[in-house]
C-alpha cells in the first residue's frame, strides 16, 4: 500500500483536503494528516483523524514524537507528500527553505516526491513573489496541481482555486505512476493547430484543448506515462504529463511520430484540414487600392489516419474524435472505417461544446454505438481512460 503524507495549510479550501483524504483511502492509499497552525484554524485535527483513520501531526516541539525523530520519520516513511491546500505563505517558506514548524521541517527533510496544490486569492497567486517561488520549486522537481480558475470564497473570480479532489488524486497517481495503466505509454493530441500565412498571421480554430488535456490528465491518473502533443492553448500543463508544444499540423504529426511507440493514441486535437499553400517569409503588406490577396490552400496530413496505419509502430488502440453537427453517429462510423482507427468518440458540436466545460459523446467501436450522458469534459476523460485501461488489460 502506498502511503501519503497530507499537509494541510491555512486556506478556506482546507475542507476539500478531507474529501481528498477520503478518495485517496478509497483508492487504496493510506493517508497520514499533518495540520499547520493555519490549517488547524480551518479544519480540526479530529475531523482529519477520523477521515484518515490515523493520528494527526502538527507540533514540531512534541517531546513524545521527537524522542523518535518524528519529523524525519514523517519525511521518509511515506511514498509521497501532498500539500493541499498550499497557502502562499507555505509555498514561500518552501522556496526559501525555512523550517520553523513541523510541515516546513518535514518538507525540508524529505527526499520523496512532493505535490503542491495551491489555493489562494488570485492576486496573491499572480504576485511576482509567488510566481518566482513556484518557479523555484518547479525547478527543484516539486510537482504542482492547479490552481484552477473559478469562483473564490470571497466574491472574486480568477486563478487561485484548489483543484477538485478527484483531479488531485489523479495528479498523485500520475506522480507515482500507480494504477491500471502503469507501464503503459499514452499519446494524446490536443488543442487547435495554427497554420501560418505569414510570420504574423495564421489560420486557426476555436478548440480550447480542454477535452484533450483532461484525457491526458485522466490517463496519467491511472498511472500511464503520457505524452501530450498540444497546439496553442491557454491551459496549464496537466500534472505528471510530458507536454510537447507545436503549432502546425505538420509539426504535430512529426511530434507524434517521434513519440512512438505507444500503447494507445487519443487524437483529440482539432487539426486544421488545410494550410496556406505557401507561407511567405515576410509580412504580406496591405497595398492601398490593391485587391485583397487570395490564399490558396494545401491539404494537411491526417494524424489519426497516419497513426492508425503506422504498421508495426501502430499503437494497440487508436482513438479519434468526430465533431459533427448532423447525422453524428453515421458520420462517426464512416470516419472510423475511413481512418482505420479503433474507436471514435462522436460529439455533436451543434450542442455548443466547443470551448465549453461539458461534452455529449457517443463511443463508436466495432461493438457498435454507445451513447454517453452529457458529462463534464473531465468526466468524459475519466470514463474514456477507464475504458482504455479495460481494453489494454
Ligand atoms: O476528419 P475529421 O477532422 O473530422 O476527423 C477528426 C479526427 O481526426 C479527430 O480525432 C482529429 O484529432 C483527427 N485528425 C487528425 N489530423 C487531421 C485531421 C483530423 O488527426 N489532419
Amino acid at each position: 500500500m502506498q502511503r501519503l503524507l497530507l499537509i494541510v495549510s491555512g486556506s478556506v479550501a482546507a475542507y476539500k483536503a478531507l474529501e481528498f483524504a477520503r478518495l485517496a483511502r478509497r483508492a487504496g492509499f493510506s493517508v497520514t494528516g499533518l495540520l499547520t497552525a493555519g490549517g488547524a484554524r480551518f479544519i480540526t485535527p479530529l475531523a482529519l483523524a477520523a477521515i484518515t483513520g490515523s493520528r494527526v501531526h502538527g507540533d514540531l516541539w512534541s517531546v513524545e514524537e521527537e524522542a523518535q525523530a518524528g519529523h524525519i520519520r514523517l519525511a521518509r516513511d511515506h511514498e509521497a507528500i501532498v500539500v493541499a491546500p498550499a497557502s502562499a505563505d507555505l509555498i514561500a517558506k518552501m522556496a526559501a527553505g525555512l523550517a520553523d514548524d513541523l510541515a516546513t521541517t518535514v518538507l525540508l527533510a524529505t527526499n520523496r516526491p512532493v505535490l503542491v496544490a495551491p489555493a489562494m486569492n488570485p492576486t496573491m497567486w499572480a504576485h511576482p513573489a509567488t510566481q518566482a517561488n513556484v518557479e523555484t520549486l518547479r525547478r527543484r522537481g516539486v510537482a504542482f496541481a492547479g490552481p484552477e480558475e473559478g469562483e473564490m470564497a470571497e466574491p472574486e473570480i480568477g486563478l487561485g482555486r484548489l483543484v477538485e479532489p478527484p483531479a488531485l488524486l489523479e495528479a498523485v497517481r500520475a506522480m507515482l505512476a500507480v494504477g491500471p495503466l502503469a507501464g503503459r505509454h499514452a499519446l494524446v493530441t490536443s488543442g487547435p493547430t495554427f497554420e501560418a500565412i505569414d510570420p504574423v498571421r495564421f489560420l486557426g480554430n476555436r478548440s480550447s484543448g480542454r477535452q484533450g488535456h483532461a484525457i491526458a490528465a485522466a490517463l496519467a491518473g491511472l498511472g500511464a506515462r503520457v505524452t501530450l502533443v498540444s497546439g496553442p492553448v491557454c491551459l496549464p500543463d496537466p500534472p505528471g504529463v510530458r507536454v510537447i508544444r507545436v503549432e502546425s499540423a505538420r509539426e504535430m504529426l512529426a511530434a507524434c511520430e517521434a513519440a512512438l511507440p505507444a500503447d494507445v493514441a487519443v487524437c483529440a486535437a482539432a487539426v486544421a484540414d488545410w494550410r496556406p499553400a505557401t507561407e511567405t517569409a515576410t509580412k504580406i503588406k496591405k497595398v492601398a487600392a490593391a485587391p485583397p490577396p487570395t490564399i490558396s490552400l494545401a491539404e494537411n496530413p491526417d494524424i489519426l489516419a497516419a497513426l492508425s496505419s503506422a504498421g508495426s509502430r501502430r499503437p494497440r488502440l487508436v482513438i479519434g474524435f468526430a465533431a459533427e453537427t448532423e447525422n453524428v453517429v453515421a458520420h462517426a462510423k464512416e470516419k472510423r472505417a475511413r481512418k482505420g482507427c479503433d474507436w471514435i468518440l462522436a460529439n455533436d458540436v451543434s450542442a455548443g461544446v466547443f470551448g465549453a466545460e461539458e461534452n455529449a459523446v457517443t463511443l463508436v467501436s466495432e461493438a457498435g454505438a454507445e451513447v454517453w450522458p452529457r458529462l463534464a469534459k473531465t468526466e468524459v476523460a475519466r470514463r474514456l481512460a477507464a475504458r482504455i485501461a479495460e481494453a489494454l488489460r
